[in-house]
């Protein structure tokens, strides 16, 4: 066991405790396979604006926001008040609420592709809702999708991961247009749907080259293909999405995280002819039901979480994660730590690399990442362990500045670990 490990146990003994506990209950005590680290995971009791406390007290500033979804930061006021309130009136209902037909209309309205949305409780059943769609209105069965993209964890899509094709799914190297063009030429009457996120997230926040979403769309669509844009992450770096972004028209949008204001949730749109392939007025349709879709408190939640989130927040976080960017570069670089990363938006991702690898999920900086993780922890500093930052819109430049100079004491305590 080296300096940091020692450390973080000797601060975190009431989370160790808890992880005995839990692991009699849930297997290796976790219940989100992203989320587990060595030694052990800390235990949260409690988020505020942009701190996270753990059992033992410690407090931490958080920097990955439950994984891109509260972009807002911790108990966010104005949602607080309006779960409050919605919460007193009952927690869920067999039926439409105003807060539902609120939130799909502030969805309709920022995202140009989107005419018509249908709730679930996930980006995972999003994406399983995509590929049913897609399956249905085509009649085909595979799912052409980027190598280490992530849509969730439904077997077909959460092959990515793996890097091989599936059964059912085909991978090509995300930013190959030629690759998918060349795929959907061969094979496309096969095809029912390409699947993309405008920005790769797990697999360490990987830029398109220019034309590639375009490029991709339209062979989707030469093919009669659909096209489906995984929005899960990326509505928050600009109001449309990245689709906006990236001037792109998918026939449906995956959304989740963000469009539930922390509560759990996922949803799927489309134009209005594509969504009417649900439309329960029509004989034949989609059969797609959840006790908890389109949940009255999520929904509320996710009203104040989207109409808050406006181009100057966007604008604003943008800059701060530029200026975190060359700090924790400068700080890197001062002890002597290879190091480097990407960012776009208010997303980053670190590597303890010269150069940031291509997509993946295998790092070979596997040791350095999980070293520089839990010695962010023990200063204080809540990130996902595979290095994923995401900002919020409630880190101020004081903020900001303290996670600069705690992430240098981090990069210090790596470098003198020799790790
Ligand atoms: C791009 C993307 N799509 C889909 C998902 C799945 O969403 P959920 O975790 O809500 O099932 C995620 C989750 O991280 C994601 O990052």
């Amino acid at each position: 066991m080296n300096s940091i490990e020692e450390r973080y146990r000797a601060a975190t003994e009431k989370s160790a405790q808890l992880t005995k506990r839990a692991e009699r209950v849930m297997p290796g005590g976790d219940t989100r396979t992203t989320t587990y680290y060595r030694p052990y995971p800390l235990t949260l009791k409690r988020g505020e604006g942009p701190f996270v406390w753990d059992v033992d007290g410690n407090k931490y500033i958080d920097l990955i926001g439950n994984y891109t979804s509260l972009v807002h930061g911790n108990a966010y006021p104005p949602i607080v008040e309006a779960v409050s309130k919605a919460v007193r009136d009952g927690s869920a209902w067999p039926a439409r609420s105003e807060a539902q037909i609120e939130l799909a209309t502030v969805l309709c309205e920022r995202v140009e592709s989107v005419d018509r949305v249908r709730f679930c409780n996930s980006g995972t059943e999003a994406g399983m809702l995509a590929a049913h769609v897609a399956r249905r209105l085509t009649g085909r069965k595979l799912i052409l999708m980027a190598r280490y993209g992530y849509h969730g964890s439904y077997d077909d899509l959460e092959i990515g991961l793996a890097g091989q094709d599936g059964e059912r799914t085909m991978l090509a190297d995300f930013g190959e247009a030629t690759v998918f063009e060349a795929l959907l030429s061969e094979r496309g009457s096969e095809i029912a749907a390409v699947f993309l996120e405008p920005i790769l997230g797990s697999a360490g926040i990987v830029e398109p080259p220019a034309e590639f979403l375009g490029r991709v769309a339209e062979a989707a669509h030469s093919a009669g293909a659909m096209f489906v844009v995984d929005e899960v992450i990326t509505l928050r770096l600009a109001e449309g999405g990245g689709q906006q972004i990236f001037d792109v028209k998918p026939d449906l949008t995956m959304f989740g995280k963000i469009i539930g204001g922390g509560f759990p949730v996922g949803a799927l749109g489309g134009s209005e002819e594509v969504m009417s392939a649900f439309d329960p007025r029509n004989r034949g349709t989609i059969f797609h039901s959840g006790t908890f879709n389109g949940n009255p408190v999520t929904c509320a939640a996710g009203v104040v979480s989207v109409r808050e989130l406006t181009q100057a927040r966007i604008d604003k976080m943008a800059k701060q994660a530029e200026r975190l960017a060359a700090e924790l570069t400068r700080a890197a670089g001062q002890v002597g730590l290879p190091f480097s990363v990407r960012h776009y938006g208010s997303l980053m991702n670190v590597f303890f690399l010269k150069e940031p690898p291509p997509a993946t999920i295998a790092r070979e900086d596997a040791r350095a990442i999980a070293s520089f993780h839990l010695a962010a922890l023990n200063q204080g500093l809540f990130l996902a362990p595979r290095g994923m930052i995401a900002l919020s819109t409630v880190i101020t430049d004081e903020v900001l500045n303290e996670i600069c100079e705690r992430a240098a004491k981090a990069m210090a305590d790596v470098a003198q670990a020799g790790e």
